[in-house]
């Protein structure tokens, strides 16, 4: 099986059970995870205020500074908070989570993808696929260690030399309106104008930057915006490929072949938190701010976490030499024994509806503001939420983008959010909210009755389409 996201490649996974699997995950109590799952804008205002506060002190220094040797020390400092610590806002605002607001997510992965050289409409399907088949070979677009391991490409890549050419081949190639073999097979069409009208975006400052240094006579513009990615990528590697690097493939298990690393405060704001990684795949809908309380819930069900940056790359720089002459071996991860799980049951029902199709679900008081349960009569599951005016609703309870139980995702006003992608629905209607969610839900009448839920599990309104034409030839619509 090969790393190459072709249509070949992904077969074979898909054959051997490994493409949008069900994967392993530590039993968290349902109120535990209820107040991780909270929203909130403080934390991610504070930090990246501070984050921006940081960038411009040490770009305004440089400039000072310039022409003299001690700009060094400043600029080195932009470069790598430019460079490699925005790729973790990238990361936490293409999933939704950073902020309660989601104009703030959208504009900072916006921002965040040009400062990491990312076009952000192809890494925000990239990065769904990765969180769909994290390190499943043929299928994971972002495999940072493919094997055997390209050592040299590996030292390239702490000075970004990798990323330049192909960004902005990919850049022109998409300002052309193009797309390579690999993008269609996980970017559903539809996206296709949005890809290339940014890449158009993208081109256009950096042709405005070279403008600029070349009407003022200095090389200063391009180190600001081109020349960081040169100078200060090496800390995203730094602290990036603890990620998965040297670990298992195609495993279904986010603990064989993730990693968490114990980080100090300061690498643990640079890093957003996303040294939890194992935590964060098991539970993406957690924002980084909750995931050392998520932590502290899973890790008895957890590998012992790593103790250190140091300790960490003590195991992947052997292992990934090894690699290169034996691309079977990997770094076994030691689970400890099974826990009990404590799985809510999901409210059932085999009773027969009454003449009007109605059925009882459970007692009001069972589904607080903003809280969805799962309800399964015969072979069907419905997720019934009530939403933050306390007004009832209920939809299909599985997700129309990869078949995951939405009871077990976060209703936010008057939304829902599937756990696995962020993707999300209207409750009241069941149309898609946010991509990769393309096709609604169908959604069914609800109401409250003496203090008892009910159901109408006959009239259901049909569900909604995103005005998005999935690519025929991305498998699995784009997931
Ligand atoms: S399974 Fe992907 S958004 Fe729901």
């Amino acid at each position: 099986m090969g790393y190459t996201l072709n249509r070949e490649n992904s077969d074979r996974a898909v054959e051997l059970g490994l493409a949008e699997a069900d994967w392993y995950q530590c039993p968290v109590p349902r109120e535990t995870l209820r107040h991780l799952l909270v929203r909130k804008d403080g934390p991610a205002i504070r930090d990246t205020a501070v984050w921006f506060g940081l960038i411009l002190g040490t770009a305004v220094l440089t400039g000072m500074l310039w022409g003299s040797w001690w700009a060094v020390p400043p600029y080195l400092a932009y470069a790598a908070l430019y460079a490699s610590t925005a790729d973790s806002r990238w990361h936490e605002a293409g999933h939704g989570t950073a902020f309660r607001t989601d104009w703030m997510n959208d504009a900072l992965y916006e921002v965040a993808s040009f400062m990491v050289m990312r076009e952000s409409t192809v890494w925000r399907w990239s990065h769904t696929r990765h969180h769909s088949d994290t390190i499943i070979v043929g299928r994971d677009p972002e495999i940072a260690v493919p094997r055997p391991p390209n050592v040299k490409g590996m030292i390239l890549s702490l000075f970004g030399l990798p990323v330049y050419p192909k960004y902005f081949r990919r850049l022109v190639m998409h300002s052309f309106g193009e797309m390579a073999e690999d993008e269609m097979q996980f970017i559903p069409a539809g996206e296709f104008g949005k890809i290339s009208r940014k890449a158009r975006i993208h081109l256009a400052i950096y042709a405005g930057v070279v403008a600029l240094a070349i009407g003022t006579r200095s090389i200063l513009p391009l180190m600001f915006v081109g020349l960081p990615n040169l100078f200060g990528s090496w800390l995203m590697s730094v602290y990036g490929l603890t990620q998965h690097s040297g670990l298992a493939e195609n495993v279904l298990d986010h603990r064989l072949n993730c990693r968490t690393v114990r980080m100090n405060r300061l690498n643990r704001f640079l890093y957003w938190n996303m040294n939890y990684h194992l935590e964060h795949h098991m539970f993406p809908l957690v924002p980084y701010h909750a995931l050392p309380v998520l932590h502290e819930a899973v890790k008895e069900d957890c590998p012992e976490p790593y103790p250190g940056l140091w300790e960490t790359w003590k195991e992947i720089i052997p292992a990934v030499l090894r690699q290169v002459k034996d691309p079977a071996y990997h770094v076994k991860r030691r689970l400890p024994e099974a826990v009990a799980r404590m799985e809510a049951r999901p409210a059932a029902s085999d009773a027969e509806p009454d003449g009007g199709g109605w059925l009882e679900v459970c007692a009001g008081g069972d589904l607080g503001i903003e809280e969805v349960i799962r309800f399964d009569h015969g072979t069907r599951t419905y997720a019934v939420a009530r939403d933050d005016e306390g007004v009832l609703h209920a939809t299909d309870g599985i997700c129309t983008h990869g078949k995951t139980h939405l009871a077990t995702g976060l209703v936010k006003g008057k939304i829902i959010e599937c756990p696995k992608h962020n993707g999300r629905f209207n409750l009241g209607d069941g149309s898609p909210a946010r991509a990769p969610v393309c096709r609604g839900l169908a959604t069914y009448p609800i109401e409250e009755r003496h203090g008892r839920i009910w159901l109408n599990v006959v009239k259901h309104r049909g569900s909604h389409e995103l005005k998005m034409v999935n690519n025929p030839r991305a498998k699995g619509g784009g997931n």
